[in-house]
């Protein structure tokens, strides 16, 4: 590592297009995460600091796409997959996922799974921004529809999460997958998170300008101590997008601090969804029961989706951890199960 070149990003990536960003983000995180986890595959421990050849490039692209330097959803998923046969369109049996870790069928397929679920989501999107367009016109049969619609797709997710069992066997997730998906906040094997080797001390992904990212060189090279969590669910925009849709408030500090790990324009969805017109609060004020019963059939069924989850946590953590399963965390850093419980309950309202 120490014998590869330190390359500027901010100059080797000047006006690159977002789709190349985003490549570029993902496979310096593939690099990194696999570069601090690499040795917990045999049962070793992750290395805490980051060579600068590694830390540099990788911060330098998070300033430029705006969001912290860790593998998120969004990278690893969302934006690492290609369409098989072009004439097929985006249906999950016809991705392949272009970047993994350790490789193989079962890890291709965890991400696939996922973008299943975020393929079948996505009709609810306009579903909600139809319901509100209702609302402000005072149409509830327009919103009726839009909530039809949005079931509809929140129940083709719960279908796609349900195929994940089909190629991810719960041994290989948890033994080869879900290690390199860890992050370091809220996670006990790196307390004091990660250092970012030659990063300037007061790097902010937010604000940091990607041509400053590179700390002045000398024997006492300052680094930059980074505390990110690893990739989660709740990164996942279109799931928070129907959180702020249907007006599901969790009050959850953990749902709203992976916003930041969203794509900005996702992020900017998000926010102006929880701006928008309350559609819970149409649905009981409307004084129509085949709205009220649709919008609570909705969190309903966004209840189940989150129980699925719970089960497949269930499966694939808990049951495989050998010790002591109560004190499993996600990747993404929580307490797992009392933290997933308590967003499917609020769920429910
Ligand atoms: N968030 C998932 C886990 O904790 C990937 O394993």
């Amino acid at each position: 590592m120490e014998r590869l070149p330190l390359v500027d990003a901010s100059e080797v990536l000047a006006g690159a297009s977002p789709r190349v960003l985003e490549r570029a983000f993902l496979v310096l995180g593939l690099l990194a995460h696999g570069y601090v986890f690499q040795d917990t595959v045999v049962g070793g421990k992750p290395v805490d600091e980051l060579p600068p050849q590694l830390a540099v490039p990788w911060c330098q692209v998070a300033a430029m796409v705006g969001r912290p330097p860790v593998i998120t959803h969004s990278s690893i998923a969302l934006a690492n997959y290609h369409e098989i046969d072009e004439d097929k369109g985006a249906v999950v049996d016809n991705l392949g996922m272009n970047s993994l870790f350790l490789g193989g069928m079962d890890e291709a397929w965890f991400y696939t799974a996922a973008l299943g679920v975020e393929g079948a989501g996505a009709p609810a999107l306009v579903g909600l921004v139809e319901g509100m367009h209702g609302v402000v016109l005072g149409e509830p049969e327009m919103v009726l529809n839009a909530l039809q619609r949005v079931l509809a797709a929140v129940l083709a997710m719960d279908d796609a999460l349900a195929r994940l069992p089909e190629r991810c066997m719960p041994a290989v997730f948890y033994s080869r997958i879900r290690l390199f998906l860890a992050g370091w906040a809220g996670n006990s094997e790196l307390p004091n998170g990660l250092t970012y080797a030659g990063v300037t001390p007061d790097f902010d992904h937010t604000a940091t300008r990607p041509e400053r990212v590179a700390a002045a060189s000398g024997s006492a090279t300052p680094s930059f101590v980074g505390k990110f969590n690893g990739a989660s669910a709740a990164q996942s925009s279109l799931i928070q997008a129907l959180d702020a849709g249907l007006d599901i408030e969790h009050e959850s500090a953990f749902l709203d601090a992976m916003v930041a790990h969203m794509p900005r324009p996702h992020a900017r969805l998000i926010d102006a969804l929880w701006h928008g017109p309350s559609l819970r609060e149409y649905a009981h004020a409307c004084g129509e029961p085949a709205v009220l019963q649709m919008y609570l059939a909705c969190r309903e069924a966004l209840a189940l989706f989150r129980n699925r989850h719970i089960q497949i946590v269930a499966r694939y953590i808990l049951q495989q951890s050998p010790a002591r399963p109560s004190s499993e965390k996600g990747t993404g850093g929580t307490s797992i199960m009392p933290f997933l419980k308590g967003i499917r309950d609020t769920t429910r309202g």
